[in-house]
């Protein structure tokens, strides 16, 4: 009988099946962080240091968090935004090897670009965003024409028809630039990229929780019709996990 695909999975991205990286092999590392591209509109975020979001007790945090998809109309503010990519991806310090963020990432790799679905926060217009971590900015994609063809419904039609993507104030969207992970780890990178994306996300709902926002991790999705919406190619770059972000 024919091994299934997890397995055959697990069982050959152990170590002992693994053969030397491309780092191992001297091949150059690939950036840190895919630059903005040249001329695209870049929105500064409220910086770090000045978000001001009130203390919120960790043990109410980690009580308080359940997924939530019933949204309140209510935008979220440009600050709590800039606070939750913080939370999920901000960047405490860049060498010329790593960046060392808010999140642990399998040797500091951090190859997961995070994708913004801006629905309604004040002051951001709505649209496609990718946010630039060592910047704290946001990289405007396209924005959303509304309409038949809007990106939420679009989004909400990749994600299998789950309609409060759409409802929400954003969707984050974690997406892998496999190289980056991969320079290091080959194929075993693959494990680690999901492993990071947990992370990451749990951060967001736990960030969430201090801003009177809740959040659903969304992996249920259609790869191809992902990827397309953010336009990825599905095989370097690829959408492995989201989040829909909202007031309770
Ligand atoms: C990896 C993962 C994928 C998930 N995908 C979806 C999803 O596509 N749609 C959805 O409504 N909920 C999704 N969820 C949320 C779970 O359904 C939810 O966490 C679970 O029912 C437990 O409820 P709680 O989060 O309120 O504790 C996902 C959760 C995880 C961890």
């Amino acid at each position: 009988m024919t091994e299934p695909i997890g397995r055959q999975f697990m069982r050959l991205t152990r170590y002992a099946e693994m053969g030397p990286g491309d780092e191992a092999l001297g091949k150059p590392q690939p950036p840190l962080e895919t630059a903005p591209a040249a001329g695209a509109t870049i929105i500064k975020l409220t910086p770090p240091t000045a978000l001001g979001i009130p203390p919120v007790e960790l043990r109410d945090a980690i009580e308080q968090r359940r997924s939530l998809r019933d949204f309140r109309d209510q935008p979220l503010e440009e600050v709590e935004l800039s606070w939750l990519l913080w939370a999920c991806q901000g960047v405490r310090m860049v060498s010329s090897l790593a960046t060392f963020r808010n999140v642990p990432s399998a040797g500091a790799r951090h190859a997961l670009d995070t994708y913004l679905l801006v629905n309604r926060v004040e002051g951001v217009t709505a649209g496609l965003y990718r946010f630039i971590a060592a910047r704290h900015e946001l990289e405007l994609i396209r924005p959303d024409e509304g309409g038949a063809h809007s990106l939420k419904a679009r989004f909400a039609h990749a994600c299998l028809g789950q309609h409060f993507i759409a409802s929400a104030g954003v969707v984050l969207i974690w997406a892998a630039d496999v190289y980056r992970m991969a320079w290091r780890y080959g194929q075993r990178g693959y494990r680690y990229l999901h492993l990071d994306a947990g992370h990451i996300c749990q951060n967001a709902a736990l960030a969430a929780e201090a801003i009177g926002c809740g959040l659903c991790p969304v992996a249920a999705f259609d790869d191809d019709l992902l990827n397309a919406a953010l336009g990825l190619d599905g095989c370097d770059h690829l959408a492995l996990y989201l989040a829909a972000v909202g007031k309770r």
